[in-house]
């Protein structure tokens, strides 16, 4: 196991470049699984979570061929080998098997996904659309059991807006008989990411990336190559880094559009920034105002920036309300903020940050990803040493995140814990 240590302090400047999406790449990897020859994707990050979905594509037969950046993937010789345990439960988008493998192979044994623990998240909305489509979902001891006749388009209204339900139904739909149209989809980037490697393999879908989603199913699917969009929260992870400490830092391989209401608040803090086609250049500013912020689905202010963003806020002036509409028990990083002399208290699902706080570096943990970030963003923000334990989360889908910051001027490094260190953590 090993922690992040921070110096906090030094101007950050330069230019970060961001990864490939995490949350298009934990689709498309799955989203393989309905072709019948080899995919390449490329652009992957190199993240815990893409790695994790390579071994499970490696248990069911495929072949999962990775060198950091580009994955092969052979999904010809797939078998629907049930998947109730193991690694599936180390992630969220292990989801995404079940409605791959259910669209190839008409059934599929996957475990009830893991991934970050931000409240209650239920997948009651995908397995109203893998019913609809035809198909008997039951749940037997912590593993879904889907198996159908045959997959039938049919007309699915989600009930709850959901990224994961929405990309989940057009994996089952693509390659079942007829139309199926999907009312009240989600409309986030990766959507429209995974919609287009569907197409690229020979899928008929209309509107993705809109509230109505048109699916026409075909018989087969084939290999293609495919080029994924960047990952607009490590985008926003770094821009809201460069608010906080930066001199000028440039964000390369980000599509502006897709972390617009990140860039209007930080505009409205007092940040200055200018967009061309695929960089932004953040200049930061001592002066920081106090905003409020609610996350709501795409486009507005996205959940997984709500975290980092509030370590941000305890450097502004005034008070800040923020609130997650999303996952309402997304606040495990403000304890740690609070260890670090933050100002923060929580009240339902808003965090009331009242600044400016100097803060001081501390020994804290991650509980999660975002949580993860947001600590870093403190440590960086921070009056001397901050060690960052539980740096597993940050691995599922940060790629190369200390190299990133110490090349625009971070003091930051990785080191290993000691077996004292591990017990205590465990314990905490
Ligand atoms: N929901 C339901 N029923 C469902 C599905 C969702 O009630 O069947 C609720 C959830 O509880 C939540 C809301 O609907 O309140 C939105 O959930 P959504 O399904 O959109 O989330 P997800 O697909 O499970 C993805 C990202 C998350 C991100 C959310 C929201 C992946 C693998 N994960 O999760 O990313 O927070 O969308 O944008 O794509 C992260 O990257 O740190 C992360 C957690």
């Amino acid at each position: 196991m090993e922690k992040i240590k921070i110096i906090g302090g030094d101007p950050l400047q330069g230019m970060v470049k961001v990864s490939g999406a995490k949350n298009s790449a934990v689709a498309l990897i799955p989203a393989t699984i309905l072709a019948d020859s080899p995919v390449t994707i490329e652009g992957l990050p190199n993240i815990s979570d893409v790695r994790i979905l390579g071994d499970l594509i490696e248990e069911i037969g495929g072949t999962f061929h990775f060198d950091g950046k580009k994955a092969v993937i052979d999904p010809s010789n797939m078998v629907p080998m049930p998947l109730p345990n193991g690694k599936v439960k180390k992630l969220r988008a292990s989801y995404y098997l079940m409605g791959a493998m259910l669209g190839r192979f008409k059934k599929a044994v996957v475990g009830l996904p893991g991934g970050c623990h931000l409240g209650p998240r239920p997948i009651d909305q995908h397995i109203k659309g893998f019913e609809a489509l035809g198909a008997k979902v039951t749940n037997e001891q912590g593993a879904i059991y889907l198996r159908a006749e045959e997959l039938r388009g049919a007309r699915i209204f989600l009930d709850v807006v959901s990224v994961g339900a929405t990309i989940n139904i057009m994996l089952a739909a693509v390659r079942a008989k007829g139309r199926t149209i999907i009312e009240n989809a989600a409309k986030e980037p990766e959507i429209i990411d995974v919609a287009t490697l569907l197409s690229n393999m020979g899928a008929n879908i209309k509107g993705a990336g809109t509230d109505v989603i048109r699916i026409d199913g075909v018989e087969k699917l084939s290999g293609c190559r495919h080029s994924i969009i960047p990952d607009r929260i490590e985008a926003g992870t770094y821009m809201i880094a460069a608010a906080a400490m930066g001199k000028e830092v440039i964000i390369d391989n980000v599509i502006p559009q897709h972390v617009e209401s990140l860039i209007a608040k930080l505009r409205e803090m007092g940040v200055h920034i200018e967009t061309s086609d695929d960089q932004i250049l953040v200049s930061s500013n001592p002066d920081l105002k106090a905003v409020d912020v609610k996350t709501l689905v795409y486009p507005g202010f996205p959940t997984d920036l709500q975290q980092p963003f509030t370590s941000l806020l305890t450097k502004a002036r005034g008070t800040s309300v923020v609130t997650d509409t999303i996952y309402s028990a997304r606040f495990k990083h403000i304890d740690e903020l609070r260890r670090m002399n933050a100002n923060i208290k929580v009240e339902g699902c808003s965090a009331i940050i009242t600044g400016p706080s100097q803060l001081q570096g501390a020994k804290v943990k991650a509980s999660d990803l975002r949580a993860g970030a947001a600590l870093v963003i403190a440590g960086l923000m921070a009056e001397g040493l901050t060690e960052i334990a539980g740096v597993e989360h940050i691995d599922r889908g940060y790629s190369n995140l200390v190299e990133k910051l110490a090349g625009i001027g971070a003091t930051i490094w990785r080191e290993k814990m000691t077996d004292e260190e591990i017990e205590q953590v465990k314990n905490a």
